[in-house]
C-alpha cells in the first residue's frame, strides 16, 4: 500500500483578479489531505465502496490520465481529510495531486524523485477537466510543491519562477507562469486563523457575477488592477517578513473584493471580529460563503473571535511542505 498526503491552501490576495491575468498568491496550509492507494481484487473502490465516476471526477481524470491509460489494475483509494469540504481550501486539488504522487510512486518513482512540475501539471489537467475546462493552477501548483506560490500571467520579478502551465478554454490558449515565494524564518512568528462560515462558497457562480460586473461596469477593471498592485506589494512584504505590510494588503484585498460584490455578512462578520486581535484579515477564495482569515499574533483569541460570530476555525502556520509519500 501507499500511502500519499497533500497540503490545502489558502490564497492571501489576488483571488478574482487572477482570473484577469493579474498575480495571486495562496500559502500551504498545515491541514493535509491523506489518500492510501492498493491493488484491489474487488474492482475499482472509493472508501470500501463502488467507485462513482460522477461522485468523483477529479478521481476519474486523473486515474484515466495516469494509470488506465496503461492497462493499470483496479485500485482501492482511502480518502482522509482534515479540511473543511467544499469550503474554498483546495481539497480537490490536493486528493489530485497526492493521487498523482502515489500512482507515480506505485509505477516506480521512488519518493525523493517525485516529478513535482509533472504532477502540478497532471493534477491542473484533472482538476480543469473535472471543472469543465476552467480551473487556474494555483490549487493545484500549492498543493503539490508546498510553501508560498505565486501565479501570474507574466513571469514576476518578485518570486521564484518554476514552471509556466497553459490550457485550452473556450478554444483559446491560456498561459499562467508559477512561481515559489521565499518565506523568511520570522513567518513562523504568526499564523493563520481560518474561518470557516459553514456554506460552500460557489466558485463558478462568483467568478461569473464578477464577470458580469465587469461587463456592465468596465471602468471597475481598475479595482481588478488595484488587486494586482496590491498583491505585489503583499508579496514583496511577504518575502521581506514585514507581517504588519502583509496585514495591511490583506485588508486593502478585502476591502476591494467586497466593492467587487463577493464578500457576504458572514464573512464580513467574521472579518471584523478577528480584526481587533490580528494583523490583517480578509475573505479567501471566491467568497459568496466558504472562508475568511486572519494573520495573527494570538492566533487562540483570534479563533474565539471568529466563533462568538459563528464561524468554525483552524489554526495553522504559514507554508506547509506539498505533496509527499507518507510510507516510503
Ligand atoms: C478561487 O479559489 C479563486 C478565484 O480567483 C478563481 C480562480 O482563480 O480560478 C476566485
Amino acid at each position: 500500500m501507499v500511502t500519499t498526503s497533500a497540503p490545502g491552501k489558502c490564497i492571501l490576495f489576488g483571488e478574482h483578479a487572477v482570473v484577469y491575468g493579474q498575480p495571486a498568491v495562496a500559502v500551504a496550509i498545515d491541514a493535509r489531505i491523506r489518500v492510501s492507494l492498493e491493488v484491489s481484487e474487488s474492482g475499482w473502490l472509493i472508501d470500501g465502496m463502488q467507485f462513482d465516476k460522477q461522485r468523483h471526477p477529479h478521481l476519474d481524470a486523473i486515474l484515466k490520465r495516469m494509470w488506465i491509460s496503461d492497462g493499470g489494475p483496479p485500485l482501492s483509494l482511502n480518502i482522509e481529510s482534515d479540511l473543511f469540504g467544499a469550503a474554498g481550501l483546495g481539497s480537490s486539488a490536493a486528493i489530485c495531486s497526492a493521487v498523482a504522487a502515489g500512482l507515480l510512486h506505485m509505477r516506480g518513482t521512488p519518493a525523493d524523485e517525485m516529478p513535482l512540475s509533472g504532477i502540478a501539471t497532471t493534477a491542473h489537467l484533472a482538476e480543469a477537466e473535472a471543472q469543465g475546462g476552467r480551473a487556474s493552477p494555483i490549487d493545484t501548483s500549492t498543493a503539490t510543491l508546498g510553501g508560498a506560490v505565486l501565479v501570474s500571467d507574466k513571469k514576476e520579478p518578485l518570486a521564484h519562477w518554476k514552471y509556466s502551465r497553459d490550457l485550452r478554454i473556450d478554444g483559446q490558449r491560456r498561459t499562467w507562469e508559477v512561481h515559489s515565494v521565499e518565506l523568511p524564518e520570522s513567518i513562523s512568528e504568526a499564523s493563520l486563523v481560518i474561518g470557516y462560515s459553514g456554506r460552500p462558497g460557489p466558485t463558478a457562480q462568483m467568478v461569473a457575477n464578477v464577470a458580469t460586473l465587469l461587463s456592465n461596469e468596465p471602468e471597475r477593471m481598475e479595482d481588478i488592477e488595484r488587486i494586482g498592485n496590491v498583491t505585489r506589494a503583499g508579496t514583496t512584504a511577504l518575502s521581506l517578513g514585514n507581517l504588519q505590510a502583509v496585514g495591511i494588503a490583506m485588508n486593502e484585498c478585502h476591502r476591494l473584493l467586497q466593492g467587487l460584490g463577493v464578500s457576504d455578512g458572514d464573512l464580513d462578520r467574521m472579518v471584523e471580529a478577528a480584526l481587533p486581535s490580528s494583523l490583517g484579515a480578509k475573505l479567501t477564495g471566491a467568497g459568496g460563503g466558504g472562508c475568511m482569515i486572519a494573520l495573527t499574533m494570538e492566533p487562540r483569541r483570534t479563533a474565539e473571535e471568529i466563533e462568538l460570530v459563528g464561524g468554525r476555525t483552524m489554526v495553522s502556520q504559514l507554508g506547509a511542505s506539498g505533496v509527499r509519500i507518507e510510507n516510503d
